[in-house]
């Protein structure tokens, strides 16, 4: 659906994106990441038609982004960094209005204008003044107006920046809903957000590309396969930690226990392994010493870790991921 080739914007004295290319098959979720100044949004204002690209090319639905922009744009919904409301217009007149530029007229208008209000949950502020709207609102009003001529792709710049936790599981739950009818791609810094709504992930690095995968082949690749997560409980419901840990480290092929954390006489073991470990012999050393085995299972490493590894930026994700995580 979407084909990147080689794509680059240079200003005066940046290279803002450089040389990237990735697709994007139909009905997909992707998620965009990157610190900040990556060129992310740069990168979604050339994909829209906003900017032009210095060189390389861009296509959407088989349309060239600099030779074909009417065809782009009839076929993409964008909604920018700020969403490009007029503070004075009432949320329908406004959609109206929006739908009325992107070539829809008279009941088919009236219909998609009462489809997106109900879709993206303004339905209730119809009438209000787009100025007066809380912060959330305004974002969804955005969304609506993304999907007011039912778009094949959508390019949501960090839709749920500034979001209270609430309302980024709203819009959370709203863009999954709208994936299979369009095919997405959203920036975003909140990283388990990714984990939880899209397939794939692209990560772009001072307008490089670092990495573009599924968020599944990103963790195996990333190392984290090699150890195991393991919790062991005991039977009578007290357990030495210190005990289990040596018993795991006598296992062949193990090179190293951690003991993690231990709630409720759950203890939790990360046991790191090397060629020749074999986990039958790992769950039946637990359960001949009498011990639970609780759970057994791959320690993927979060995407978080992942994404810093590749862009080696911790500044830029932390602050972001707190607000995100409803703790500011
Ligand atoms: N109009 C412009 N003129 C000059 N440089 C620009 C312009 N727009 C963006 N840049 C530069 O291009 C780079 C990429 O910016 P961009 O806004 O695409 O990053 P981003 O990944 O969206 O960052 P953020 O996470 O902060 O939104 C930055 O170094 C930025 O300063
Ligand atoms: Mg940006």
């Amino acid at each position: 659906m979407i084909k990147v080739k080689d794509l680059t914007k240079r200003y005066a004295r940046t290279i803002a994106v450089d040389q990237i290319s990735f697709e994007v098959e139909k009905g997909q979720i992707v998620g965009f990441l990157g610190p900040n100044g990556a060129g992310k949004t740069t990168t979604m204002r050339m994909l829209t038609c906003f900017l032009p690209p210095t060189s390389g090319s861009a296509t959407v639905a088989g349309f060239d982004v600099l030779e074909q922009p009417l065809e782009v744009k009839k076929r993409i919904g964008y909604l920018p960094e700020t969403p490009p409301l007029y503070p004075e217009m009432e949320t329908a007149d406004y959609l109206t209005f929006v739908g009325r530029i992107k070539g829809l007229s008279g009941s088919e208008l009236n219909k998609r204008v009462d489809f997106v209000c109900e879709r993206c949950a303004v339905a209730d502020v119809k009438k209000r003044i787009l100025g007066k709207l809380s912060k959330g609102y305004r974002q969804r009003v955005g969304l609506a107006q993304a999907i007011i001529h039912n778009p094949d792709v959508l390019i949501l710049d960090e839709p749920t920046a500034g979001l209270d936790p609430k309302q980024i599981n709203e819009t959370r739950d709203l863009i999954k809903s709208l994936a299979g009818d369009h095919t997405i791609v959203l920036s975003t810094h909140i990283l388990p957000e990714v984990e939880q709504t899209c397939q794939q992930v692209i990560i772009i690095n001072r307008g490089k590309l670092v990495a573009t995968d599924s968020v599944q082949n990103l963790q195996s690749r990333a190392g984290g396969a090699e150890s195991v997560l393991v919790e062991v409980a005991g039977r009578n419901g007290n357990l030495d930690w210190s005990v289990v840990q040596k018993r795991l480290e006598q296992l062949r092929g193990v090179s190293r226990v951690h003991y993690k954390t231990s709630h409720a006489n759950r203890n939790i073991f990360e046991v790191e392994s090397q060629k020749g470990f074999v986990r039958g012999d790992l769950a039946r050393a637990v359960v001949e010493a009498g011990w639970d085995l609780n759970e057994l299972r791959p320690a993927a490493m979060s995407l978080e870790e992942i994404f810093l590894q590749l862009t080696g930026s911790e500044a830029s994700v932390g602050p972001r991921e707190v607000v995100a995580k409803g703790a500011d």
